[in-house]
């Protein structure tokens, strides 16, 4: 099968010149002791393999200009990096005719020369990536930060037992005769990024599983396997590899974040404590989610847990009653208080938001008492923003904001000062609104925080200006507010 190894061969060559380089590391032992090669051959290549728990191993050939190229200008560079990880380097010639019936080398696939494989205890790692010596280094950097890039497997019994070892295997089906695959690219790249741990990943070109360009996820707790059927990106991949290597009900984390609050369908969340009920709940909503794992995501957050108090502030259910139920679905947030946590009580839960018979909740601050003002600034929430800023009559300067953001607590002082003199402006109304802790929907959103939108009244029609400064000075903040007002008024 690999009886023919190719040469690749640049656009330029300096033939000659590597000609006698290689020659001089094979026939000039001086050299040898600079570059601190170790020349491997059959004969000596298993021991060698293990006797250096960390080599690098160039396979080239003589008469190959690029191979000739590559030791002389980027292995030497390689090397001085090498040392500082401890790795040893070495050169084995695939032009001697051993090679072909070599098998213990074959089966690594080497279908060009120069072909880089660097040998971690005995397992090997083909470098697959553009082979500049930052490069190389950069990959071989990972494995010392206990990140090994994706494992290259060679045949069936290998990758059975890859399966056996390993709890979440992501394996990729490369073409063995195709060296450009993007889809690869994404998938290594994924791999090496990687932040979800207990994931093995490996691919293949020499063995082949599954279909060809085919990503497949594989649990061995239940012995399935999963395609990846999207589009190939990174965001998609992180998505897919989550959901089947978490457990059926994850805890609500940062790590789990991403995969609870943007789920495409009903996302539930338990807040559940140490009482009896809670008990109940955590057991019942097991078993249903049991029964709904491929439809909805279920995820769950006990109250001892450090980041429980930020969640449900974050999700505006900071009331002090638990357990609960929060649902997410796109925008729209449902909250089940009980009294039923058993399974039926739960699943009826479910029907009823199918059903749509279940209000959603608005995520605000309490109304504030207006009568009782302690500040020039208005402050809307999510429960008054409809009447306060879509339906009112006035011209509104909004800023928002959230809490702790530096920028904004910058500007809370500016903000106050606008706001005092513009009392007397009856017409006009600075107001401000915490975007975390309150929803709404309009047609207008700020594009950061802290951000500044005034709404102006034309004509009877409300219509949005963007803060366009860049800095949010006081003086800005009035000439920005004084430009379009008058404007409008021409
Ligand atoms: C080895 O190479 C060095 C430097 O190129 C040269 O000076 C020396 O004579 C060579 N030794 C042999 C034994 O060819
Ligand atoms: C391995 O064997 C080759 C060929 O016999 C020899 O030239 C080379 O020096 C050996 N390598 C080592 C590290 O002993
Ligand atoms: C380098 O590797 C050798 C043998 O593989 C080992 O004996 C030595 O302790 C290692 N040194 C460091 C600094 O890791
Ligand atoms: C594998 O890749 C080669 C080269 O790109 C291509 O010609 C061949 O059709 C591919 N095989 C399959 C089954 O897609
Ligand atoms: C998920 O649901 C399917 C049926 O839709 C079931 O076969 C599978 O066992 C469930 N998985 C778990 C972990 O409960």
């Amino acid at each position: 099968m690999l009886n023919i190894i190719i040469c690749v061969v640049l656009a330029y060559s300096q033939t000659t010149n590597s000609q006698q380089h290689l020659n001089q590391i094979h026939n000039n032992n001086t050299d040898l002791q600079i570059f601190e090669i170790l020349i491997v051959a059959p004969n000596n290549n298993s021991l060698i393999i293990v006797e250096n728990p960390h080599i690098l191993i160039t396979f080239y050939q003589k008469e190959c200009p690029y191979s000739a190229q590559f030791i002389e200008y980027e292995l030497n560079k390689l090397q001085e990096d090498g040392n500082k990880f401890n790795v040893t380097f070495g050169l084995y010639d695939v032009a001697k005719t051993e090679f072909h019936t070599h098998q213990s080398m074959n089966k690594f696939g080497i279908v060009e020369t120069p072909t880089i494989i660097f040998f971690q205890n005995e397992v090997p790692h083909v470098f697959s990536g553009k082979k500049k010596s930052h490069i190389v280094s950069k990959w071989i950097q990972e494995f010392f930060n206990g990140n090994p890039p994706p494992k290259e497997i060679f045949t069936e019994s290998e990758f059975n037992q890859l399966l056996e070892d390993n709890k979440n295997v992501l394996f990729y089906q490369k073409n063995s005769t195709s060296t450009f695959d993007i889809n690869f690219d994404k998938f290594y790249q994924f791999a090496i990024q990687n932040t979800i741990p207990e994931i093995v990943f490996a691919f293949s070109s020499q063995y082949q599983k599954n279909n060809l360009f085919s990503l497949k996820y594989y649990k061995q707790e239940t012995k399935e396997e999963f395609t990846f059927n999207y589009q190939f990106n990174l965001e998609y991949i992180k998505k897919f590899v989550l959901k089947y290597s978490l457990p059926l009900i994850p805890q609500l984390n940062s790590k789990t974040e991403e995969l609870v609050f943007q789920s495409n369908s009903f996302s539930f969340i338990l807040f559940y404590g140490l009482d009896e009920i809670s008990k109940q709940a955590e057991l019942a909503f097991q078993e249903v989610a049991k029964t709904f794992n491929n439809s909805y995501q279920f995820s769950k957050l006990n109250i001892q847990d450090e980041n429980y108090l930020e969640y449900i502030i974050d999700l505006g259910v900071n009331d002090g009653i638990i357990p609960k139920i929060v649902t997410i679905n796109g925008q729209f947030k449902y909250k089940y208080d009980g009294p039923d946590f058993s399974v039926t009580g739960i699943k009826s839960l479910i029907f009823k938001l199918k059903q749509g018979q279940i209000d959603s909740y608005i995520l605000s601050e309490p109304i504030p008492d207006y009568t009782h003002k302690n500040s020039y600034v208005k402050k809307i929430v999510g429960l008054n923003y409809d009447d306060e800023i879509k339906k009112s009559n006035k011209n509104i300067l909004l800023k928002y904001h959230v809490k702790n953001c530096e920028l904004c607590v910058e500007l809370e002082s500016i903000y106050e000062q606008l706001a005092y003199n513009y009392r007397e402006d009856k017409s006009l109304v600075i107001a401000e609104i915490d975007i975390r802790l309150n929803d709404f929907t309009d047609a207008y959103y700020p594009r950061q925080t802290p951000d500044i939108i005034l709404f102006l009244q034309k004509n009877g029609k409300r219509q949005a200006i963007f803060w366009n400064f860049e800095e949010m000075t006081l003086d800005l903040i009035q000439i920005f507010v004084e430009n379009n007002i008058h404007q409008v008024n021409q």
